[in-house]
């Protein structure tokens, strides 16, 4: 077997390398260092968002890149996201210029809808902090808005992130251009099993955010299983004995266990680390195969909604009629085929 990137194929023909660079929580000369040590191990995915305050810098490491000749635009893989604040038709526009004016890039490759939710654009610090949401959200015109993105050359592919399957359902039925992705929280904790058969059936690829679980995150304090989430701890799963059991078979570390399982369940996966050994560790991982009793013994860990760690990045979303995690919308028997669960949905 040789250590090739794999990719996954959008419904367009786009083809998304299936292993990226997460960059949230990555900042300033840090993140800059990160792309760096990231485009020389042989990353082309880079994962980022206008939220995460981070587009300048990486637009500074990709343009010493792309000018030293070392790498072409078409080897790279950018995907940035629409921040809540802006998530109205008549900002999108606006906020994805922006994107690419701090990127020093003409298109990215994937555009994504950061969260179902809506927020005012008004700045937290002239409301005593707190954002004021917008309940008005209103996915349809905005997918129209992201179309209209793709028609604009801005970006190659539209999609969600954060989205639930009735959210997704609802733009994929409205859509001229179809959503490509869907970036969901996604671990050997939290498999996500319902969705991606959903998702598969309706043609749209999968990313995992926090796929190694988020080893160093801490609970928010607004999360309502603050206590559940803190037991959940992503130590516990970076040092399960199940995946180091199965991580000594292959001489692996357990990150590249854990990152390689989602990959063989067919997800892209967008490690963050800025650490020069944890980010070739993290792309170290085409030159083995899980064996289908791996696979099995890692399925069982899933800890269905218990293992969810991101409910709401803050407290407010909570309370918005979009906000995605109150509901089950969608129920499927475990042997149902992809044609069925698509003739099911309409
Ligand atoms: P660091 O940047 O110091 O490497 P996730 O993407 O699931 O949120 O995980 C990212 C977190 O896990 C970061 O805090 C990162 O820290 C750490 N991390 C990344 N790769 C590895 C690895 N191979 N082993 C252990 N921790 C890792």
């Amino acid at each position: 077997m040789t250590n090739r990137m794999e990719y996954l194929t959008f419904f367009n023909g786009q083809k998304m390398p299936i292993l990226g660079l997460g960059t949230a929580q990555a900042l300033g000369d840090d993140v800059e260092k990160a792309i760096d040590k990231a485009l020389e191990i042989g990353y082309r995915h880079i994962d980022t968002a206008q939220r995460y305050n981070n587009e300048a810098q990486i637009g500074r490491a990709l343009k010493k890149w792309l000018d030293s000749g070392k790498i072409k635009r078409e080897d790279l893989f950018i995907v940035t996201k629409l921040p809540s604040t802006g998530n109205r038709a008549e900002c999108v526009e606006k906020h994805l210029k922006q994107s690419l004016h701090d990127l020093q890039l003409d298109y990215v490759d994937l555009y994504l809808v950061h969260q179902p939710t809506g927020y005012q654009d008004v700045d937290p610090k002239d409301n005593g902090g707190k954002m004021l949401l917008d309940v008005n959200t209103d996915h349809v015109s905005l997918w129209k808005a992201m179309e209209a993105q793709v028609d604009a050359g801005r970006a190659r592919s539209i999609g969600l992130s954060n989205f639930n399957a009735r959210q997704v359902k609802r733009v994929w039925q409205s859509a001229r251009i179809r959503p490509a992705n869907l970036q969901v929280e996604l671990h050997v904790y939290f498999q996500q099993a319902e969705l991606r058969a959903f998702c598969r059936a309706l043609d749209v690829t999968v990313c995992a955010y926090i796929p190694l679980g988020g080893p160093h995150r801490q609970p928010p304090s607004h999360n309502a299983n603050a206590a559940d989430a803190n037991k959940l701890s992503n130590h516990i799963q970076l040092t399960n004995p199940v995946v180091s059991q199965i991580a000594q078979k292959h001489s692996k570390t357990n990150a590249q266990i854990l990152l390689r399982y989602l990959i063989q369940l067919g997800v892209a996966v967008i490690p963050k680390s800025t650490n020069p050994d944890r980010l070739q560790q993290n792309f170290d991982v085409f030159d083995f195969e899980l064996s289908p009793e791996d696979m099995d013994m890692l399925e069982r860990l899933d800890k269905g909604p218990a293992g969810r760690q991101v409910r709401s990045h803050i407290p407010e979303m909570a309370n918005h009629p979009e906000y995605p995690y109150n509901e089950r919308y969608w129920f499927r028997e475990k042997s149902m085929t992809d044609e069925r669960v698509r003739t099911s949905l309409f």
